[in-house]
């Protein structure tokens, strides 16, 4: 196949108008023929699933090129739906259960980090020019709750009862329930045990039969320290609405047919988080004013976004692209078959793993996948630290797989690859109402869309990295820049995943040199 590697810009002259001239002389993305994407994603799925699964999956794919699946009618133009709405082409949001409870469960653990300040009153005391301002409303907004009376209203506040509240409210599909957050010795919960809870909750507040017992519900709420409201769907918006309607879903939820019943208004602060990423606070105005409220969410967000991420820069020095070019071998290639390598050697199995590939021969073109895990990639992996197998086969193994890897590059970046079509068809199934086929609803699909590894070359002329993090929470991101005689590396796990660790992995690359 023939090589079509990236090439450098070459700006010699400045001619004007040079974008439009050049824009309108590119094609369109093509949209791939169905039964190849389906052969296609069948043989992406062999090295991360078990035989016996993927048998499963092959009959619902047979059947769905057979004619059972009904979108095939809306194939033509649905890459062209993937460029046009943000978020297919290049993710915007969480759209998964699992993201909106891990992102709760770090919102849960950030609050909590501001309560042990509040607790231990070493909260920094703010000033206006040199003066020191009241800090006494900081201690007003957790525990706290506004009660209605025949004649006028007040607010209580637990934080100071003999026994303080221990326990955040949670409410989901309108449902009420109490989580505690801290253990027996004081500690608070860990963000992994939150998920496992949250997790709980989400699936037993489908059930409606549970014993009212409203005095005690209400006695709960207003003590807890806050609540924590998980949405469902609102209704869809265009970009330009987005604002606004996420600033009315914060408000009032949007009716009772939306998310109203997720709220106790009368409840001093309500962290909301929307199924797809939409996140956000509601707060009953009597105990305090803006400032503090906002003062606890600015900590909540970098407590969630510093307090999380690990990252592990390292320079490769052994050698750059210029010994695999000198071997004949593509370098991006052979480096991804160096990461499969790395993680097969640290976990004994392959997982799915995502490099971009660009899409810019195309008019608006953005990225497509190359799946970096082949069944050539998992044959010379398992090989590797075999002790049966000879050095050469093992030479001869490593290169089919750098050249399976460099022949999927190719067909990603022609517009022949299976991800965004499969995506663009799904969507394309959702907005218009008909039933999802079955191959997305297989465990094989979820399995194949979890990336462990999520990967990218930018590469750059001068002598940097890039990063980026995870997108599954117990994955990796690996970002590297290929320079002619070193490799820089960016890998980045998240702190709360057990399994990761963003400076093992970049620890198994270095020492693939040493064996
Ligand atoms: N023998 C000798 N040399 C080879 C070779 C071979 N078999 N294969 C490739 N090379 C050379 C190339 O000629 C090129 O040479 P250069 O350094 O002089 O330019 C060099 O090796 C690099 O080629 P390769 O490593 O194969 O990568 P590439 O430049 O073709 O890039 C992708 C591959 C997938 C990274 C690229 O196609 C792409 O899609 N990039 C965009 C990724 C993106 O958008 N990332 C952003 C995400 S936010």
């Amino acid at each position: 196949m023939k090589l079509r590697h990236l090439v450098k810009p070459v700006s010699v002259t400045r001619v004007s108008g040079r974008y439009l001239t050049h824009q309108k002389g590119l094609p369109t993305l093509p949209v791939p023929p169905l039964q190849q994407t389906c052969e296609r994603y069948i043989s992406a799925l062999e090295p991360i699933m078990e035989v016996d699964e993927l048998k499963h999956t092959k009959e619902l794919v047979d059947d769905c090129h057979n004619g059972g699946c009904r979108l095939l009618i809306w194939t033509t133009g649905c890459l062209w739906w993937c460029i046009q709405v943000p978020g297919w082409s290049c993710p915007m949001n969480f759209r998964d259960k699992q993201g909106q409870i891990r992102f709760a469960a770090k919102l849960i653990a950030g609050v909590l980090d501001f309560k042990t300040m509040i607790d231990n009153e070493t909260l920094p005391v703010e000033f206006m020019g040199a003066k020191p301002l009241c800090m006494n409303q900081y201690y007003k907004v957790l525990s706290s709750c506004r009660i209605p009376g025949l004649k006028s209203d007040s607010v209580v506040n637990h934080a100071k009862d003999s026994r303080p509240p221990t326990h955040i409210t949670v409410v989901h599909n309108h449902q009420f329930f109490v989580l505690e957050v801290y253990n027996s010795d004081g500690t608070p919960l860990t963000a992994d045990q939150f998920c496992v809870q949250l997790d709980r909750i989400c699936s037993s507040s489908s059930q409606t039969n549970m014993e009212p017992t409203n005095k005690k519900s209400v006695w709960a709420i207003q003590r807890s320290i806050f609540t924590l409201c998980l949405d469902g769907a609102m209704p869809q918006v265009s970009d330009e609405t987005y604002r606004s309607s996420a600033a009315v879903q914060m408000l009032h939820g949007g009716g009772s047919q939306w998310n109203s019943g997720n709220r106790w208004f009368d409840k001093t602060l309500q962290f909301i988080i929307g199924e797809d990423g939409t996140c956000g606070a509601n707060y009953e105005h009597a105990p305090a004013e803006g400032p503090p409220i906002v003062a606890l969410i600015d900590h909540v967000v970098e407590y969630t976004l510093a307090q999380e991420l690990d990252t592990k820069v390292i320079v490769f020095d052994h050698f750059g692209k210029n010994i695999p070019k000198t071997h004949k071998m593509s370098p991006d290639a052979f480096i991804q078959v160096a990461l499969q390598l790395a993680y097969y050697r640290m976990n004994q199995r392959c997982c799915a793993t995502y490099e971009s590939a660009s899409l810019r021969m195309f008019r608006f073109g953005r990225t497509d996948t190359i799946r970096s895990a082949s069944s050539a990639s998992a044959a010379f992996v398992k090989a590797f630290d075999d002790l049966s197998k000879q050095n050469t086969e093992k030479v001869d193994l490593m290169e089919k797989a750098v050249h399976a890897h460099r022949a999927y590059t190719n067909m990603a970046i022609s517009g022949q690859a299976i991800d965004r079509h499969l995506l663009g068809l799904k969507m394309i199934a959702l907005e218009e109402k008909v039933s999802v086929p079955e191959i997305y609803t297989d465990p094989a699909y979820s399995k194949a869309s979890e990336y462990k590894l999520s990967t990218s070359q930018v590469p750059s002329k001068t002598d940097c990295v890039m990063c980026f993090g995870p997108v599954s929470p117990s994955g990796y991101g690996v970002c590297y820049n290929p320079m002619d005689d070193h490799i820089n590396f960016a890998v980045s796990s998240f702190n709360s995943c057990s399994e990761t660790n963003a400076a093992h992995l970049a620890r198994a690359v270095e020492q693939l040199c040493r064996t």
